[in-house]
């Protein structure tokens, strides 16, 4: 896997999604709607977004036929779904189930996974957990739930602490709780944070703000950055780092908790410590574009071509062709640094 054929004229390209740098995609991440039912500071206005017309969101076949393309054509091997809220998408148990049953070229079992704001998780993580999700990343930035309220700018908190339990009870295990913290707001959390994580089981990982949010919403001296969350909780807990290498393609640091067996803790310093050289993401928006990266100023349509008739190979080439134009960085501490002009919403976490 990973080659990409010569490329004469009439040789077709083969082999999976391998970019200029020869960083090889393996990772899919899936948005299945831009919306959400909550509207976090550091991702959405107050006022919600123009959301994606209707007709323009792939239908659940065609998201099932794109990741299957993914997985047996290009070398994917894990798939995670995301949004917006993935949860708001109806057909998400059979999605998942459709995918959950899906093979690599080599035979192995796709692995699968959900980040969601946990709001109806309750409900549903044993529905998912039986069509076959591995696991869950479920948000949670305040154990407070006044705090939560003025983040989520909705009274959500207590219906997120019955996802998250619903999923460990569910087998969803180990269930990681995504933490963000914000300047003035929930910076003194982190040790608060991972105590409760602990006594939970939850695997807890904090991610550093990105300028993904409402434009202008991002100002790099309010960042609570990867040092700073690695010193408050290094004086309350003695961190252990994984051996090295650890991190792999994984965006997140971690580190063991001594005194607790299992446990760790991860820290994803997007902004500080990057690891653009090490990324295995390709990512698809709820209205079937692919996008290289996060923050990638370009997309390539493939929601066209499945809608003019194009067969798999056809599509395969395109989304190869996409990840090709992949930038080596994302830049975000450039002076040149421009914010895609989707949000984080819209484009999928
Ligand atoms: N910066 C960092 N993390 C963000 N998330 C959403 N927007 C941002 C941002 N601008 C987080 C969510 C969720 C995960 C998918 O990304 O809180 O946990
Ligand atoms: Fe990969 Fe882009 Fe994320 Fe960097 S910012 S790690 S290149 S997806």
């Amino acid at each position: 896997m990973g080659a990409v054929s010569g490329g004469g004229a009439t040789s077709r390209p083969t082999g999976g999604l391998v970019d200029r740098y020869g960083r090889v995609a393996t990772d899919l991440r899936v948005s299945l709607t831009d919306r959400c039912n909550l509207r976090c500071t550091y991702c959405m206005p107050a006022e919600g977004l123009p959301w994606a017309p209707d007709d323009t969101v792939l239908t659940d076949a065609e998201v099932v036929r794109l990741v299957r393309i993914g997985v047996e054509l290009l070398g994917v091997r894990e798939v995670r779904f995301t949004g917006g809220e993935p949860l708001l998408r109806r057909g998400l148990e059979g999605i998942v189930g459709a995918t959950a049953a899906l093979r690599t070229a080599d035979d192995v079992p796709v692995r699968t996974a959900l980040t969601t704001n946990g709001l109806g998780l309750d409900k549903r993580a044993h529905a998912l957990a039986a069509a076959g999700l591995g696991r869950v990343n479920v948000s949670l930035d305040s154990l407070d739930p006044q705090r939560f309220a003025v983040i989520a700018r909705r009274d959500r908190h207590a219906d997120v602490l019955a996802g998250l339990a619903a999923a460990a009870a569910a087998g969803l295990a180990p269930v990681k709780v995504n933490a963000v913290l914000v300047r003035g707001v929930n910076d003194d959390e982190a040790v608060p944070l991972l105590t409760w994580a602990l006594a939970h089981g939850y695997h807890l990982r904090f991610i550093e703000q990105m300028p993904l949010g409402p434009h202008g919403s991002w100002r790099r001296e309010d960042l609570v950055t990867a040092r700073e969350i690695l010193d408050t909780l290094s004086a309350a807990f003695e961190l252990v780092a994984e051996p090295d290498g650890a991190r792999a393609g994984a965006p997140a640091e971690t580190w063991h908790v001594a005194g607790h067996p299992g446990a760790t803790v991860g820290v994803i310093g997007s902004v500080t410590r990057p690891f653009c050289g090490a990324c295995d993401r390709t990512r698809l928006t709820a209205d079937g574009q692919v996008r290289s990266c996060l923050f990638a100023r370009d997309e390539d349509d493939l929601r066209g071509l499945l809608r003019g008739g194009a067969d798999d190979d056809a599509v395969a080439d395109a989304w190869r062709a996409a990840m090709r134009g992949k930038a080596a960085g994302h830049g975000i501490d450039d002076p040149t640094f421009l914010q895609p002009a989707r949000t984080m919403s819209a484009i999928g976490g």
